[in-house]
């Protein structure tokens, strides 16, 4: 039986029962630092102790897997102190907040390649992106040349109050448009190269709220396939993933209900309606590969290059949207 420990219960208490579909797996430690969320999680756990500190999970050996679910700014210092422990991490995203950091922890794996690392880029598991995923492998969507990514949010009370809105520079594109990176990244196995991208924070303008609650990036692949990818923190719309897949044989438009294929210029002629689920997930959908991958010591379905090279276009959107000018995605 291997043990985890989870360190931050909001998604955090999601990766309980995650972990715990692993016949092979249970989840030892719990801290959060909230009473109020200790006594709530008490409520639906209460067989449990969840201790306040994150020491208590970082601190014992018996603990072989840790998520790092806590706020963003302190992901750094947990993922560092649990691989230096030799833990094996799953991490929410972000992984990291600064490209400084990311270097950091890409040296320490380097010197524990047996430790596994991988975060929660759950998009993947969304059974009509599968099914997008297979039909674009199949060739069904020819050759792809525009993808058109937009993280919607719907909650933009998140960024007006909460630790989203304290920290300063709260980055929506490392803690939305990330997923949208992914799936991009993941539908179409390229390389992101370059990237423009402006924002405004025109929504919160008044508010404490300090980075862009909206930027939009254009992002050219490798194979000269163009994504615009955004993340729009103050439309009034439910949460959604916008998602446009334009190839040469065929187009695909995520819709909240269903999603649409055209496979015809007609304009008479009806698209097809893909009906599998959207989103279809839950946040603790990755961890019984992640165990998985431990026990058999192999590489989770989101790899540690995965991590990274998402998070590379992200610093590069940070970069791009705030300086004005187009940066080379520099790989982590
Ligand atoms: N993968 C996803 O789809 C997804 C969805 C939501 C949130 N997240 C990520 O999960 C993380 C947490 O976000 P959330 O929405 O659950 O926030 P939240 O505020 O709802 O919950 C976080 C919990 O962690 C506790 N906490 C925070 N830092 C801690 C620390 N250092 N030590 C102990 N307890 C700590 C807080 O008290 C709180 O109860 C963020 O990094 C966020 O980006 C990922």
């Amino acid at each position: 039986m291997i043990q985890a420990g989870i360190i931050g219960l909001g998604v955090g208490e999601r990766h309980i029962g995650g972990y715990e579909r692993h016949p092979e797996c249970r989840v030892t430690r719990l801290a959060d630092f909230c009473p109020t969320k200790r006594a709530d999680v008490l409520t639906r756990f209460p067989d449990r102790e969840i201790a306040e500190h994150a020491d208590a999970v970082l601190d014992d050996p018996d603990v072989s897997i840790v998520s790092i679910a806590s706020h963003d700014q302190d992901h750094f210092a947990q993922v560092m102190r649990a691989l230096d422990a030799d833990k094996h991490v799953f991490v929410e995203k972000p992984l990291v907040l600064e490209i400084e950091h990311a270097r950091q922890v890409r040296a320490m794996l380097n010197r524990k390649p047996h430790l596994k690392i991988s975060s929660n880029l759950i998009l993947r598991r969304c059974p009509r992106f599968l099914k997008l995923r297979a039909d674009i492998a199949a060739g069904d969507y020819g050759r792809l040349f525009l993808i058109d990514a937009d993280y919607q949010y719907g909650r933009i009370h998140k960024l007006l109050g909460g630790w989203r809105g304290e920290l300063p520079g709260y980055s929506l594109v490392l803690g939305g448009a990330v997923h949208m990176i992914d799936l991009v990244l993941w539908l179409t196995g390229d390389r992101a190269v370059e990237v423009s991208a402006m924002g405004n924070r025109i929504a919160t303008a008044d508010s404490a709220f300090a980075n862009f609650d909206l930027v939009q990036a254009l992002v050219r692949f490798e194979s000269g396939m163009v994504a615009k990818i955004g993340c729009n923190g103050g439309c009034v719309h439910p949460h959604f993933h916008k998602l446009e897949v334009y190839g040469t044989d065929a187009s695909f438009v995520n819709g909240l209900e269903s999603a649409f294929v055209y496979r015809d210029r007609h304009p008479g002629r009806r698209p097809e309606t893909m009906r599998e689920a959207y989103p279809g997930v839950d946040k603790g959908d990755l961890l019984h590969d992640f165990v998985d991958a431990v026990l058999h010591d192999r590489a989770p379905e989101v790899s540690a290059d995965d991590v990274f090279r998402s998070l590379a276009v992200c610093f590069a959107i940070e970069r791009a949207a705030h300086t004005g000018k187009s940066v080379a995605v520099e790989q982590l």
